[in-house]
């Protein structure tokens, strides 16, 4: 059994929900319907798909696939719900909001136990980092709801309108939290999707919508995959989408969206450089390292997927590595003592597999953990390659899973030069005793996000997003307000 220091460091400061000892207070239905309108309804096709545990392939439940027709009438919802939600005082909204926040709080067991079962996070991720952040989000908002005058001060802040929405399988219940609570503190209602592997906790926040007596159509969620979302981003009635997921699709949406009048916002991929100097304090970097690739199985956007270590010290660094990496324990994610739970999907487990291959094929010297890994489910142990180069695709290209590509160099130009050479600009790292480095460097790397000296922090008050091909827009802060608002003088 691992050790407390040997779990994954991660502290997101956000600590409210107690450890869910068992598993008996989840309460997942056999078959959801569409949340349109404040109620659950049939998907107008009738057709449903299953959403499976991918820690044992087994199904949990069935879940409707919404057609054009149920976008259709989600949107409809939203617009009707619209005017008397942004007539209602802010302050008003402000309590609905508030009151999201600590229904999602009580429930938070089961919400972690969920998000668990259907996307594959180990427990302690879940508990301890995406449901208290989730709550933390809609606290946070929930304040702005009447102060959004002081936030742009001398100038009309006016909601958009209807906001379309469509989130991925990596955060679901936080991205959905990120998506709904600035666009309802703004003012805008909502139809949100989302991902085809990870529905369960958004029919769960359906519910806690519901119960929070959120006036009927403010928040629609519908379920379903591409298609789904490719109906909200078309829809005419839809005033601003905000995406995250892949930079494909974001490109799709971007093209779609061209000569419309939406506004919208893309968190796309990334594939962050972590930069470790000689003059760092080099147990906690590494303890930075592997959180950085290692939390969430590497399914992270911000994941510090590239490892730069310098030349003095990346002996030293690589072999630490490689001893702690033995110590994570890999398999059940409703196990406390888990580190890396489940690949959310057999087709994600099938694209990191592709680049296992291509790293090795590249000519790149792959390490994987021990560790053994359960029969059934979909699981990839921790891994990196040393050897590889700048134009190698392992290095380029996200793979997002648990797979670090290390590099070293001599100097900090060349450093931040490779740092830089990426189509990707959304998150980096520094480590160095040096604060002048520090300061050097986080204001040279083009990312939007770039930590020193820790690794995947968050907080509702940071704004978050990226450069260049991860996206455009910011979410979280006064920023994010920004991208549910029309400014007038
Ligand atoms: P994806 O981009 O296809 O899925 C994200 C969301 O977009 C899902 O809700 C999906 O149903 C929806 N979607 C798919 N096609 C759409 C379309 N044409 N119009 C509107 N919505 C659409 O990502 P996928 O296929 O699940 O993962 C592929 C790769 O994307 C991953 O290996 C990873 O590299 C990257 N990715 C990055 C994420 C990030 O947070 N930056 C999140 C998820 C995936
Ligand atoms: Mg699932």
């Amino acid at each position: 059994m691992a050790t407390p220091e040997n779990k994954l460091a991660f502290d997101a400061g956000w600590q409210y929900s107690p450890a869910p000892e068992s598993t008996d207070h989840i309460k997942v239905r056999k078959r959801y319907g569409l949340f349109i309108g404040g109620d659950f309804v049939a998907p107008e096709k009738g057709k449903y798909f299953d959403t499976v545990n991918p820690a044992t392939e087994e199904k949990l439940s069935r879940v409707a696939l919404a057609s054009d027709a149920d976008v259709d009438k989600a949107v409809k919802a939203a617009r009707k719900a619209y005017g008397p939600w942004v007539r209602m005082k802010p302050a008003e909204r402000g309590k609905y909001i508030y009151r999201i926040a600590r229904i999602m709080q009580e429930r938070s067991r089961e919400f972690a136990a969920i998000e668990s079962l259907d996307g594959g996070k180990p427990i302690r991720e879940s508990r301890d980092v995406d449901v208290p952040l989730a709550a933390a989000h809609f606290f946070y908002y929930a304040g702005w709801a009447d102060k959004l005058e002081y936030a742009f001060p001398g100038r009309k802040a006016r909601p958009l309108g209807v906001a379309g929405q469509i989130i991925p399988w990596n955060f679901p219940l936080l991205m959905a939290a990120w998506k709904i609570a600035p666009a309802l503190a703004c003012g805008n209602t909502v139809v949100l999707k989302p991902a085809e592997t990870t529905p369960l906790t958004a029919m769960k926040l359906a519910e806690v919508v519901a119960d929070a007596g959120i006036p009927d159509g403010v928040v629609n969620i519908v379920t379903g995959a591409g298609e789904t979302g490719a109906a909200i981003v078309n829809h005419p009635g839809v005033d601003k989408i905000a995406f995250t997921g892949s930079t494909e699709v974001g490109r799709i949406i971007q093209q779609a969206l061209a000569g419309t009048n939406k506004k919208y916002t893309l968190e796309l991929g990334g594939k962050a450089a972590n930069i470790i100097f000689a003059d760092a304090a080099i147990d906690q970097a590494v303890e930075g390292i592997i959180n950085g690739i290692f939390f969430n199985q590497g399914h992270v956007c911000c994941a510090g997927s590239r490892l730069f270590v310098q030349e003095s010290v990346a002996e030293e660094v690589i072999q630490k590595l490689k001893d702690r990496m033995e110590t994570l324990i890999v398999g059940d994610p409703l196990d406390k003592n888990t580190d890396i739970g489940a690949i959310n999907s057999r087709q994600q487990l099938d694209t990191i597999e592709s680049y296992l291959a291509i790293g090795q094929g590249e000519g790149g010297e792959m390490y994987q953990s021990s560790c053994p890994v359960p029969d059934k489910g979909y699981w990839c142990r921790p891994t990196l390659f040393t050897g590889v180069s700048q134009s190698n695709r392992v290095v380029q290209e996200e793979i997002f899973g648990p797979v670090l590509a290390i590099q070293t160099f001599r100097t900090f130009d060349e450093a931040l030069t490779k740092a830089n050479n990426t189509p990707y600009g959304l998150s980096g790292g520094v480590w160095t005793d040096k604060g002048a480095k520090i300061f050097k460097m986080t204001q040279s790397v083009r990312a939007g996000v770039v930590w020193a000296n820790t690794f995947n922090k968050f907080d509702p008050t940071s704004p978050f997003g990226g450069y260049k091909e991860s996206g455009m827009g910011r979410e979280g802060g006064l920023h994010g307000l920004d991208a549910y608002l029309r400014l007038e003088a």
